[in-house]
């Protein structure tokens, strides 16, 4: 009898045991920042560091409340990837067009406020710095992932997709890739839409 009782002890203390240890194992894994953008897909410390050398000058990051690594990660992805020859209008300030043979200044003023024409399409590209909330282009970072991914903005009517903008190619970038953009366009001054829009001159 008290063998009875003495192996059911055992049993429970067991399953609490087990159980106990599982628990650990899921928050020391939350502690680690193993989460499923994340997991298995560690930033590239060069990429995060070179991000932050080609800033453009004039243009300060507010790194308050901002993952650090993130923003300098989508710093890399967002300037090296022609964003603002289509998102900054003009791209290079008076006497900094390097296509000129001049020395390289990116437009600081007007950085990502959009405002560049496509003739003869009707499509302006879009002011992507971050609103009054502090969010790129007005959008949270979902509604950033579905854009990129789908060219569908939610504030088009259903089955308008975006035309200019190359998103079937960003669209296949990796979620913290994507989530990297977004961070960095946290950062980065917010503007209102550019008063003078035109094509590329
Ligand atoms: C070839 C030009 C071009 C390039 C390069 C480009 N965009 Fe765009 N983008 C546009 C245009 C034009 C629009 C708006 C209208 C459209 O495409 O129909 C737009 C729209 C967007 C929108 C949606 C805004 C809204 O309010 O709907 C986001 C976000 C965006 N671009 C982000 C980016 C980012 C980030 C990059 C660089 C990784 C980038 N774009 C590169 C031309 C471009």
């Amino acid at each position: 009898m008290n063998n009875t009782v003495d192996r059911r002890h055992r049993f429970s203390l067991a399953v609490v045991f087990v159980a106990a240890t599982t628990l650990c194992a899921s928050v020391s894994g939350e502690e680690r920042g193993d989460r499923d953008d994340d997991r298995g897909d560690r930033l590239n410390e060069s990429q995060v560091k070179r991000g932050f050398e080609i800033v453009p000058a004039g243009v300060t990051l507010n790194l308050v409340g901002k993952n650090r690594a993130l923003v300098g990660l989508g710093s890399y992805i967002v300037n090296t990837t022609g964003c603002n020859d289509c998102h900054t209008h003009t791209a290079y300030a008076p006497g900094g067009d390097p296509f000129q043979a001049q020395p390289e200044m990116i437009n600081a003023a007007q950085y990502l406020a959009g405002g560049r024409t496509f003739p003869p399409s009707p499509f302006v590209s879009a002011n992507i710095t971050p609103n009054y909330a502090g969010r790129p282009a007005g959008f949270t970072l979902s509604e950033f992932l579905k854009v990129l991914r789908t060219g569908h903005d939610p504030k088009d009517p259903p089955g308008v997709l975006l035309q200019v903008m190359p998103w079937p190619v960003f669209g296949k970038k990796t979620d913290q890739d994507l989530t990297a953009i977004y961070e960095y366009l946290r950062a980065i001054p917010s503007l209102p839409n550019n008063p003078n829009p035109g094509p590329q001159p």
